[in-house]
């Protein structure tokens, strides 16, 4: 399968926020040594807690954040090789819809106007053409030409998304970035909206880079699971087995947080270890050092790499 999207080594650094003056001058990795690839067809599952850098990677994936050191392959084009003009039209390829519709839809314009915006900024099509084609991508998430003179506060979230999930679609892309896409819907609308993205998937023959906090979900949707921690990836995983094979130590504590129903099992879990750690304070070893309860001393002392240990998984621990 050809690639869509493929990150070579990718770090992405950040002041640190707050502080007395905004700023107090000190950074941390908000991706560190990142190294990723989406195939054509794929879904790829980012998992991790809050802060981890999950948004931070799918920016730096769709070209919106410049990455410090590392490669950004859209379509198998170096992107921040291009010029501006040719990464405008690569952007394309790749589009994002982000966790809270209110939040991603102008307000102030009409759903004419957010569907027809892209296709006018990309000159898609002759201006003839723009409603014709803005109906039909409307009718094929579920809304109808009615909805057309409508602003985004006349939707439900769910129909909402609907709307951005047509924005995205309708520049006919390889892939989409989903950043938590469902996360702030109610249970029922979220299965819809996951039917949807599958619906899409199948039909359009899209790529998917899913990203969310929900470990379940994510292994039921996807191909092949990452796993981030601080800024690294700490595992890389086929979603296939992934309840019997041995996992990294942050891995197993996420699997150990998924809600289980049945008392004795629940019984026979190891506890949760405390909060990550200041970011910035990380200077060597292992970023997972401090909640790890299988830590030894190598762990301060060095980073470990990303190994592979079986076909198409890999674990970055000493320990693994
Ligand atoms: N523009 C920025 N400047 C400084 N720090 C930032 C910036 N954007 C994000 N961060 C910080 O970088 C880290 C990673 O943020 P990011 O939004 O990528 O996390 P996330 O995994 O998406 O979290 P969540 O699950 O809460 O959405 C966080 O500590 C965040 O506060
Ligand atoms: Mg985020």
């Amino acid at each position: 399968m050809p690639e869509v999207l493929r990150l070579e080594r990718i770090t992405k650094k950040y002041h640190l926020r707050g502080g007395f003056f905004g700023r107090e001058g000190r950074t941390f990795y908000a991706l560190k040594d990142i190294n990723l690839s989406l195939a054509a067809d794929e879904i790829l599952g980012v998992l991790g807690e809050s802060g981890c850098g999950k948004s931070t990677l799918a920016k730096v994936a769709l070209g919106l954040e410049w990455p410090e050191e590392g490669r950004v392959l859209i379509d198998g084009q170096d992107f921040w090789t291009l010029s501006q003009k040719e990464r405008q039209k690569l952007r394309q390829k790749i589009q994002i819809v982000f966790q809270d519709p209110y939040a991603s839809l102008n307000p102030r314009k009409k759903v004419y106007d957010l569907l027809a915006e892209p296709l006018i900024i990309h000159k898609l099509c002759p201006a003839s053409a723009i409603r014709d084609r803005v109906v039909a991508m409307l009718e094929k998430v579920g809304l109808s030409e009615t909805d057309l003179a409508k602003y985004p506060h006349q939707f439900s979230g769910g129909q909402r998304q609907r709307i951005a999930l047509a924005r995205a679609l309708i520049l006919s892309p390889k892939a989409l970035v989903l950043d938590e896409p469902t996360s702030a819907l109610d249970v029922s609308v979220q299965a819809q909206i996951l039917e949807l993205l599958l619906h899409f998937k199948k039909n359009l023959k899209l790529a998917y880079l899913f990203i969310s906090h929900d470990l379940p979900l994510v292994l039921f949707l996807s191909n092949r699971v990452v796993v981030m921690y601080l800024g690294r990836i700490v595992e890389l995983c086929p979603s296939q087995n992934f309840y019997q094979v041995p996992h990294h130590p942050y891995t197993e504590m996420l699997l150990e947080s998924v809600p289980e129903p049945d008392p004795e099992r629940r019984k026979k879990r190891k506890k949760i270890y405390g909060e990550p750690p200041d970011p910035a304070k990380i200077k060597t070893g292992c970023a997972f050092f401090n909640r790890c309860p299988e830590a030894v001393s190598l762990c301060k002392e060095k980073e470990p790499p990303l190994k592979k240990i079986a076909a198409g998984h890999a674990i970055a621990c000493h320990r693994r």
